[in-house]
């Protein structure tokens, strides 16, 4: 299992009013990847931002010392080609969508490669895993959703915890080198646990950018990893 420990701080919880300052300021607090959340009124019942914000925001989503940092875009869409394709042209870096949104699961995994980009899968909390059977030799991410997804600040859904070991049984039998991400909930006193589950990539949008310092938060997390 991959030993490197990743926070992805999600601008959902960011002040929608400075989103550039925001991403540079949790970046110079730590963040490892920014975790872009998008949602489509219809797929989930809230609304966000698109690959135009995306595109600006590149920009900024680099180190002190001009490192680029991966923008790891959650499509919460339906359905996905399209989307995907415009965020690849954005700069991101990594795609997940829910393969229940797509006809095509196969198809959108290739396409999101064909651009360059790394695909993910993102699974809901009352989904089965049973997709990877045919797909997980195609895709560089998993993503666990630990809340109902379409909103920041909800509790965490225990039950993701069996389904993160689940999933990490599968990367294993797989030998390939895959992120196993977990979106929804995570607190720095959760944190540890959604890890020793087996994830290596932790999503957190409220936990980070509800408190003044964020820096003091994601040492926080990594003093409970570590
Ligand atoms: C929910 C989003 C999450 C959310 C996490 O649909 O995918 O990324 O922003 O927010 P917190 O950390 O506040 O639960
Ligand atoms: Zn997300």
């Amino acid at each position: 299992m991959s030993k490197t420990f990743r926070i992805a701080p999600s601008i959902l919880s960011a002040d929608f009013a400075r989103l550039g300052e925001e991403v540079r300021h949790v970046i110079a607090a730590g963040a490892d990847w920014i975790h872009f959340d998008v949602m489509d009124n219809h797929y989930v019942p809230n609304l966000t931002f698109g690959p135009m914000v995306c595109q600006a925001l590149k920009p900024h989503a680099k180190t002190p010392d001009g490192k680029a940092v991966p923008i790891d875009v959650h499509l919460m869409v339906q359905p996905v080609d399209a989307l995907a394709e415009a965020f690849a042209a954005a700069g991101a870096d990594l795609i997940s969508f829910h393969p229940d949104a797509s006809g095509h699961v196969h198809r959108s995994v290739q396409a999101i490669k064909a651009k360059g980009c790394q695909a993910g899968l993102v699974f809901n909390p009352a989904q089965p895993l049973d997709v990877l059977d045919w797909v997980i030799e195609d895709i560089d991410l998993i993503l666990i959703m630990s809340v109902n997804p379409g909103f920041g600040g909800q509790s965490f859904i225990d039950s993701a915890l069996r389904k993160v070991e689940a999933a990490r049984k599968r990367i294993e039998a797989s030998g390939k080198d895959i992120r196993l991400e977990v979106d929804g909930g995570i607190k720095v006193d959760n944190i540890r646990r959604v890890a020793d589950a087996g994830a290596d990539t932790f999503v957190a949008g409220s936990a980070i950018f509800g408190k003044p310092d964020y820096r003091a938060v994601i040492q926080a997390m990594r003093q409970a990893l570590a």
